[in-house]
């Protein structure tokens, strides 16, 4: 059985909307998977009932043997770690070094790792010269960063993050890159709520895509990007370079620079192939 799974899960607000229905996913412990869908496809509340925020109305979520339905939320974010999509929904302390101590202060370490927790997790997201500041006088973007170090900073196994990438400039995509793999090289599974295409063919394999309440397909980066009844689905764009190996006619497979640089190189090789690729250019 994979480390985290949702099985059958419903979902309806305290309102009676019903935002995630009868969905199912699963996660192995130590993968990123990226989860995507248009504005108001239900990620949000299904990232929420596996961290314990909502819990299911029907089905059940799964971590390691846990069913959330049998722990409180102050247990289950020992396990699960879950970075908000808007900071301002999780900002609460008037520094930032108080912001990320929160977390570990909670779970009885002593002074000494705590501080190195903060430390660590600071570092990684780029945030260190801000430890003394109010959270609220930083752009959003750095916001951002803090509440994903508060999380990181718990040490939990499954981190959640919902849209880092929102308002982010291109280094700190980067970085959010790498943030992501360092994590994933401890062991720990993380799961990404993303618009940005580009970011997931660059830093994720597994995909799971949602549209109007439901998962629509679950698989590798390829096979999604390539399927175009589900991208219409979902009204998801297909990465620029996929887009642009369709519009040459090249292989049904394309998502990279270096693919398509690839497929240039073999239609080169075979002389009519490049005239034929030319002429769909001009
Ligand atoms: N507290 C709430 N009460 C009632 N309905 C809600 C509540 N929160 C969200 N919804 C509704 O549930 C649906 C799914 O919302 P959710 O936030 O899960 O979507 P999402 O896929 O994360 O969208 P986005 O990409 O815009 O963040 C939306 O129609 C939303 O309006
Ligand atoms: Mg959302």
């Amino acid at each position: 059985m994979a480390f985290l799974t949702l099985t059958n899960l419903t979902y309806a607000y305290p309102n009676g909307f019903t935002a995630v229905e009868n969905v199912t996913m699963s996660f192995e412990k130590g993968e990123s998977v990226a989860i995507v869908g248009q504005n108001g496809a239900g990620k949000t509340t299904t990232v929420k009932l596996i961290n314990g925020l909502l819990k299911p109305t029907e089905g059940d979520v799964m971590i390691d043997g846990w069913n959330t339905k049998d722990y409180t939320t102050a247990q289950i974010s020992r396990k699960v770690g879950y970075v908000f999509q808007n900071p301002d929904d999780q900002i609460f302390n008037s520094t930032v070094y108080k912001e990320i101590e929160f977390g570990p202060k909670q779970q009885g370490l002593s002074l000494d790792e705590v501080k190195e927790r903060v430390l660590h997790a600071a570092e990684l997201v780029g945030v260190t010269k801000f430890l003394e500041e109010n959270p609220y006088d930083l752009p959003y973007s750095l916001r951002k960063m803090v509440t994903i170090a508060a999380v990181i900073a718990m040490n939990t196994d499954v981190i959640i993050l919902d849209e880092p990438t929102a308002g982010q400039d291109y280094p700190t995509m980067i970085r959010l890159g790498a943030i992501i793999k360092h994590l994933n090289e401890q062991g720990k599974t993380v799961i990404t709520i993303t618009h940005d295409m580009e970011f997931v063919v660059n830093h994720f394999e597994h995909v799971i895509v949602m549209a109007n309440k439901r998962k629509i397909a679950d698989g590798n980066k390829r096979d999604i990007f390539w399927d175009h009844e589900t991208l219409e689905k979902s009204m998801l764009k297909q990465p620029h370079i996929s887009r642009l190996s369709h519009s040459l006619k090249f292989g049904n497979n394309v998502l990279t620079i270096d693919e398509i640089v690839d497929e240039l190189k073999e239609a080169k090789k075979n002389g009519h192939a490049e005239k034929e690729r030319y002429e769909v250019v001009v």
